[in-house]
């Protein structure tokens, strides 16, 4: 993990057009998947980060061959030969838990430790666990891990999720891919990383229906076939993040390589807030001039406002002409980046999922320190603007989702470097 720093002198305008790397919160699920079935996977536009590293050695602790080619990753799963996902690996990265369904369903096993909670919240399992216990598995939690198995196999049933969560949709549907009869799961996640994921389990064979929408079918099969070649969707929160940089920039700034009607809600807010937008088929340009308009904001699952995006837009509503209110509903603590942007002047006060904002008219740089990735991310955004130099720590969590940070930045414009902490 790099102790590195990023350093950034406020001011620039940026302009230019930046490529959107593959989303890290689809391939790590697919890279997941590929273990429902034996034999060569490849999957395309996988972002260069170091959650997709992390994943390729959850799959090797199990025995798959996994290698690295150019924004793609080759996934032999036919030697796997554990059912075992290690404490160590587990704890650096949460979304390890996505091996859960695909080793139960192959393997009828699955020995996963607990991943813990994080900065953002306590990230708890129980919906997963609710979900497969209607698919039939048997838990056994124990010592920090969660020991899994189908002592009468994997039954397909309905099952209704108490809140739309993006995790325990998967697992769950990785895991009835393979069971007998089918399974509704009912209040299912609708992000389009759900989206792209079902995609491809179809096309390893899979019958499913509905995903994007709150009820997905999936009618059991046999068994599934590796996937030639599937392409990741393009990842709509870095999209996000650099569109911010736009608008704060001054732009025009282009995205390319991404689904526009995936940030449908993000947009809007962004049209609100008098940002000009052109859309294009797998592009978008923002510009900006002049005072931003405040704007009220509150994270939902989709297709509401992304929770991830949330750290970002505040930088835009802390130099807004006014006041405004964002409230978190998806994460119990996701407002530590507002501790951070309070060193740079930003005037916000929190109030348990309620932050109230006052706009200024600058912040000033500062050093400050990453409290997770997308808030480190907005730091360095917040630097773009701000009087002087901000100096971020923590880089090792901007390293995790966003492939090139600084690189793309610069490309734009920014005045930006990353340099090794003293
Ligand atoms: C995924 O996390 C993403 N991570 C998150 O992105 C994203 O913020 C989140 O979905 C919501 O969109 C990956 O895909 C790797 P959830 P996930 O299950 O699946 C609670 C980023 O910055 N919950 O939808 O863990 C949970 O604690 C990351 O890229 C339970 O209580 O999200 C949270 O408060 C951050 N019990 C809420 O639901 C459960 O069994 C939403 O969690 C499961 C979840």
């Amino acid at each position: 993990m790099s102790e590195d720093l990023i350093i950034v002198s406020g001011g620039a305008p940026l302009e230019g057009t930046v490529n959107i790397a593959g989303a890290k919160n689809s391939v790590l699920k697919l890279m997941a998947a590929s273990l429902l079935a034996p034999g060569l996977t490849t999957i395309e536009n996988v972002p260069i980060i170091s959650d997709v590293t992390l994943m390729g050695k959850v799959l090797s602790n199990l025995g798959a061959k996994v290698s690295f080619g150019d924004h793609r990753v080759a996934i032999d799963t036919a030697p796997v030969d554990s059912i075992e996902a290690p404490y160590e690996l587990v704890a650096q990265m949460r979304a390890s838990i996505a091996v859960l369904g695909p080793l139960i369903a192959r393997f009828g096993r699955a020995h996963v430790a607990m991943p813990g909670g994080c900065q953002i919240g306590s990230r708890k399992l129980d919906m997963h666990i609710a979900g497969l216990e209607a698919l039939g598995v048997s838990f056994d939690i124990a010592h920090g891990f969660i020991d899994a198995s189908i002592p009468q196999g994997l039954i397909g049933a309905p099952v209704i999720l108490e809140f739309p969560s993006v995790g325990a949709t998967e697992n769950l549907m990785m895991a009835a891919v393979l069971a007998q009869g089918t399974t509704i799961i009912n209040n299912a996640a609708r992000e389009p990383e759900i989206v792209d994921l079902a995609n491809y389990l179809i096309a390893m064979g899979a019958r499913i229906e509905g995903a994007g929408t709150p009820a997905i079918s999936i009618e059991g099969v046999k068994e599934l076939s590796p996937v030639a070649s599937h392409t990741t969707v393009g990842d709509r929160i870095e999209a996000g993040t650099f569109l911010v940089a736009g608008v704060l920039g001054g732009g025009p700034v282009t995205v390319k390589g991404v689904d526009p009607s995936h940030l449908e809600m993000a947009l809007t807010k962004l049209r609100a807030m008098g940002v000009q937008l052109e859309v294009g088929s797998d592009s978008i340009t923002v510009s900006h001039s002049g005072a931003i308009k405040p704007v009220d904001i509150q994270t939902l699952p989709h297709p509401g406002f992304p929770t991830d995006l949330q750290a970002q837009f505040m930088v835009l509503d802390a130099l807004a002409d006014g006041r405004s209110v964002i409230t978190e509903n998806v994460f119990e603590n996701r407002f530590m980046f507002a501790d951070e942007i309070a060193r740079m002047g930003a005037e916000i006060r929190i109030e348990g999922h309620f932050a109230f904002v006052t706009g200024v008219r600058q912040l000033s740089g500062a050093p400050v320190r990453s409290p997770d990735l997308r808030g480190g991310a907005a730091l360095v955004l917040a630097g773009l603007v701000a009087d002087g130099q901000t100096v971020v720590a923590g880089v090792e969590h901007i390293d995790r989702g966003y492939e090139h940070f600084v690189d793309k930045l610069a490309s734009l414009g920014a005045q930006i470097k990353r340099a090794p902490s003293a």
